[in-house]
């Protein structure tokens, strides 16, 4: 194991130091115990089979009862107190991952891909846990055995141990080999596993497009793979038993020799019979011994890349703010040669642009020309920027992210709902919110259908939201929003997803709920600019125009073409 994986391990142990030291207790009492046991053979034989002597037995019988009832303590303190300290580490590192993902800095969860954050904080953690437990139960109990009973062997006969130590080589080298083939077509029949997954996922998310296509393709497909896995399976199967029969005749190997020479120096004289039978008891604890230390190290030696692939989610960077607390807007927000770059492209090129507090601003342009960039840079959705951003006098970049995003709210085309009832997606924006706030909501967002739905709010809306359409996730986001009753109301085509009726009913609805707070509202659909204060059209990343719709209308420029186009597509 490499030292930082070892320094993890004990960062992660250290807090649970006093349960670790009853866990060891537990381990050494074990230990010790079968130890006892195999040294007290040779007296059950010595002294109460050969020399018949009744007093003996009586003291044999009360070591054997105490080493029983040492090891009984030692194995539940141990097979007890080790799991439940994996346990607390295993909460405790989901804990700060989940934290680690809300407080992170979102530019930095994109470069990495969804499956694989879910996979780490999920499977990871899991192989992790059982890695843990292996070196706990497994390891640090086994070495104990194993450096007692060795002690043991060479005390009760260093001649017959050399014997053993002769045989030790050839068992490691043999568990080695199958051990390495048999852990090699493991993770072959894994990897088969997940890719019977993958597809299996695939398919029954894209099953209308499936249906479309011949079915004999994807059984072809299905066919191999679950071929592939068959004939892994059964390799797997293969090196699993031939590893199992090796260690076994290297182990009758060894004792036939045991047997001979140790029988051979009893017949001599030279050792007791129960020196013999102990030494023979103590060969046979310690061979279960290594190969289960064996195993358990086997276990541990996938764990650095596990850690270090843990060690990436838990050192996630956090979003950088400001330490100014948000209170309110008060005055306006002021872009002032505003830049945005991604690589050597301006998405946003020399923004100027005030916006007074209370004001109701359309942003309209083509898609692409930059007008999602321009607003999500306000909640700070958007990091990066060179120029400046106001709010009121202060820099955008000096306020606690957290209390600016409080006083935002944002409606954009991408709705999410979480597979949760209508209510609980409603109470995110209003945790303590009452009934008929939620109703009130609801019924300024145009989300009747909520009540008609036969659960009504406890109706479950199912992953992202599938049991609704297009349109009515828009209404419910909206209500959402109306709870959390924003100070400034960020629009990013958040209706668009309904008829032009409805999302003029709507958008009227915004406008008077919202009445004395800010509201930009990017749109397509240009009849809505007739309920706006201000339009600004913007275009490759630059406002090109600006002003009063009446005006801006007057004017033969961007807006009045989209005016014409939209016009000759009606008629
Ligand atoms: N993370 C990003 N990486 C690279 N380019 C980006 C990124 N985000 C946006 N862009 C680019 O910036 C430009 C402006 O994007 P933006 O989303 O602001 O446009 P938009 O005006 O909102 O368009 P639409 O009307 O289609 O929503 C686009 O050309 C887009 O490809
Ligand atoms: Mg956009």
């Amino acid at each position: 194991m490499e030292k930082n994986s070892l320094k993890f391990i004990i960062s992660l142990y250290k807090k649970h130091s006093i349960l670790f030291v009853f866990a060891l207790i537990g381990s050494v009492l074990e230990a010790g115990a079968l130890s006892g046991f195999v040294y007290i053979l040779k007296n059950v034989i010595d002294d109460i089979f050969v020399e018949k002597n009744y007093n003996k037995l009586i003291l044999i019988i009360s070591i054997l009862i105490s080493l029983a009832i040492f090891k009984q303590i030692g194995f539940f303190l141990k097979n007890y107190l080790y799991p439940v300290i994996i346990l607390k580490i295993i909460r405790e590192l989901r804990e700060k991952i989940y934290k680690n993902i809300l407080e992170a800095e979102i530019s930095y969860l994109n470069r990495l891909s969804i499956g694989e954050i879910v996979s780490r904080a999920t499977n990871d953690i899991e192989r992790f846990s059982i890695m843990l437990s292996s070196l706990g139960t497994n390891v640090i109990t086994e070495t104990l055995t194993i450096i007692g009973i060795i002690g043991l062997l060479i005390y009760t006969d260093w001649k017959l141990f050399l014997i053993f130590v002769i045989v030790i080589p050839f068992l490691a080298l043999v568990l080695n080999h199958f051990g390495e083939k048999r852990k090699k077509y493991a993770k072959l029949v894994q990897e088969s596993l997940a890719e019977f997954t993958s597809h299996l996922s695939q398919i029954l998310n894209g099953l209308e497009t499936v249906k479309l296509f011949k079915k004999e393709v994807f059984q072809r497909i299905f066919n191999k793979l679950n071929q592939k896995l068959f004939q892994r399976e059964v390799k797997s199967r293969l090196y699993e038993t031939v590893y199992l029969s090796s260690v076994e005749i290297i182990a009758y190997i060894g004792v036939v020799g045991i047997i001979s020479y140790g029988g051979y120096r009893v017949i001599k004289g030279e050792i007791t019979a129960g020196q013999f039978f102990s030494f023979l008891g103590g060969v046979l604890v310690l061979v279960n011994s290594m190969q289960i230390l064996q195993r358990g190290l086997v276990n541990l030696k996938g764990i650095t890349p596990i850690i270090e692939r843990l060690q990436t989610l838990l050192n996630i960077p956090k979003e950088k703010g400001g330490t100014k607390p948000f209170k309110s807007l008060k005055k306006e927000i002021t872009y002032q040669n505003a830049y945005v770059k991604i690589g050597d492209r301006e998405i946003l090129n020399n923004i100027n642009l005030k916006i007074r507090k209370g004001e109701k601003v359309a942003i309209i342009g083509l898609s692409g020309s930059g007008k999602t960039t321009l607003v999500k840079l306000l909640p700070r959705l958007i990091k990066d920027y060179d120029g400046k951003i106001l709010i009121d006098e202060t820099e955008l970049t000096k306020f606690e992210i957290s209390s600016l995003r409080e006083r935002f709210g944002v409606l954009s085309q991408e709705v999410f709902i979480f597979n949760d009832t209508v209510r609980n997606n409603l109470l995110i924006a209003k945790p303590n919110a009452k009934e008929e706030e939620l109703f009130e909501a609801l019924k300024k967002a145009k989300a009747e259908f909520i009540f008609k739905l036969p659960e009504g709010l406890d109706t479950k809306l199912g992953e992202k939201g599938s049991v609704l359409s297009g349109g009515e996730r828009q209404r419910l986001a909206l209500a959402r929003l109306f709870l959390k009753n924003p100070e400034i109301l960020i629009i990013d085509e958040g209706t668009s997803a309904l008829d032009v009726e409805t999302e003029e009913k709507v958008a009227k609805e915004l406008i008077k709920s919202f009445k004395d707070k800010t509201v930009l509202m990017i749109t397509h659909r240009l009849s809505l600019l007739n309920v706006v204060d201000r339009v600004i059209v913007m275009e490759n990343g630059k406002i090109v125009e600006e002003g009063r719709v009446k005006e801006l209308k007057l004017r033969n420029g961007l807006l009045n073409r989209f005016l014409q186009i939209s016009k000759e597509i009606e008629n």
